[in-house]
């Protein structure tokens, strides 16, 4: 299949990024990143995380966030809301959008959000309903998709089952995540397949964490399969608290220089995404991990 002319990034770092951050990072750092982010150009940025602060506390701040955040109209903000409480929140900070967070690994579902596969389903039925009721944009995020840090191999028909399900809560979207990085580009295409079978496939995106390096194999694979959304973190920053190991998301500016020199449209702005990229790394006092930022940072500096 011929590679899409444009593509959606949805730039997660300001969550998925963030959240796996054992030093507090205060409330005005976090708004003044997502600020660059809006003005970098991002149509979906995932800003906020309605979680219980026991679980993660880095998201502690998520309503502060999204209250101070200077709002471009047009961009969807999103906070993912785990339940009816997440929700409420997330309402009341005006989040455009709300992410269901499942599994397709039982033991994954377990360790992340406490609960089975079907438990999460049957929580996700009263949040799908008010997202609705609101008119706020409901999407699905499907973690272990492509292997789980607990149980190892994920069959095919446990991703399709849990996309099925999602879809049928009345999901926008659906992700389909590669938590711990472990995915190569053929079972990437096997796996958007399966997920395909389900939902229609302008709705499916791709969360790649880069764990093995293979995110950007990935995406373009996934690109051959058709899918045309992709989530990045700036500076490839993240991982997850609950997949022991696991690096960040792929590199926005990784992402972004690829799809450059693809000739595919993102709307997003590069330059000031290294920027978003070197004031976060400069913050956490660490190297950025977007080989693509590093780069035209030290060609800038000459
Ligand atoms: P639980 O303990 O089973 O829930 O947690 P509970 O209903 O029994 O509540 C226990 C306590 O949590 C209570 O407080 C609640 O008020 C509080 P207490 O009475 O003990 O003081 N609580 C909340 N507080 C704030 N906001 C809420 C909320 N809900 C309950 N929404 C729960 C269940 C899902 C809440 C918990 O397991 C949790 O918060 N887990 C966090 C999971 C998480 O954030 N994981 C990381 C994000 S997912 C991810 O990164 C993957 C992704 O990137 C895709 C990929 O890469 O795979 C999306
Ligand atoms: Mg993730």
């Amino acid at each position: 299949m011929s590679l899409p002319k444009q593509v959606k990034i949805v730039e997660v770092g300001p969550r998925d990024g963030l959240q796996n951050e054992k030093e507090n990072v205060p409330a005005e750092v976090k708004i003044e990143l997502v600020d660059r982010l809006t003005s970098a150009g991002f149509a979906n940025i995932e800003a906020a995380s309605f979680v219980s602060p026991k679980w993660v506390p880095q998201m502690a701040t998520s309503k502060e966030v999204m209250t101070a955040i200077a709002r471009k109209p047009g961009v969807v903000y999103s906070a993912l809301t785990p339940n009816m409480q997440g929700f409420e929140a997330a309402l009341a900070a005006r989040a455009d959008e709300v992410v269901i967070f499942g599994s397709a690994s039982e033991a994954f579902s377990q360790r992340n959000i406490n609960c089975s596969i079907a438990e999460s389903i049957a929580r996700f039925v009263d949040v799908a309903k008010a997202a609705k009721d609101h008119g706020l944009r409901l999407r699905g995020s499907i973690s272990c998709a492509f292997g789980c840090p607990y149980q190892g191999e994920v069959p095919l028909e446990a991703v399709a089952d849990v996309v099925g399900r999602m879809r049928d809560l009345g999901c926008d979207e659906i992700d389909i995540a590669d938590t711990i990085g472990v995915s190569t580009p053929r079972k990437t295409q096997a796996v958007m397949a399966a997920a395909a079978r389900e939902f229609r496939i302008e709705g499916l995106s791709g969360h790649f964490h880069d764990t093995y390096g293979q995110a950007l194999a990935n995406i373009y694979a996934s690109m051959e399969a058709g899918i045309a959304i992709f989530h990045s973190s700036v500076s490839g920053l993240g991982g997850c608290p609950y997949a022991k190991g696991a690096t960040g998301n792929v590199a926005t500016e990784d992402v972004l220089y690829m799809m450059q020199g693809l000739g595919i449209e993102t709307g997003v702005d590069l330059d000031i995404v290294v920027d978003a990229g070197q004031f976060i790394s400069q913050f956490l006092g660490r190297k950025g991990a977007s080989r693509a930022g590093n780069a035209i940072a030290a060609k800038r500096a000459g």
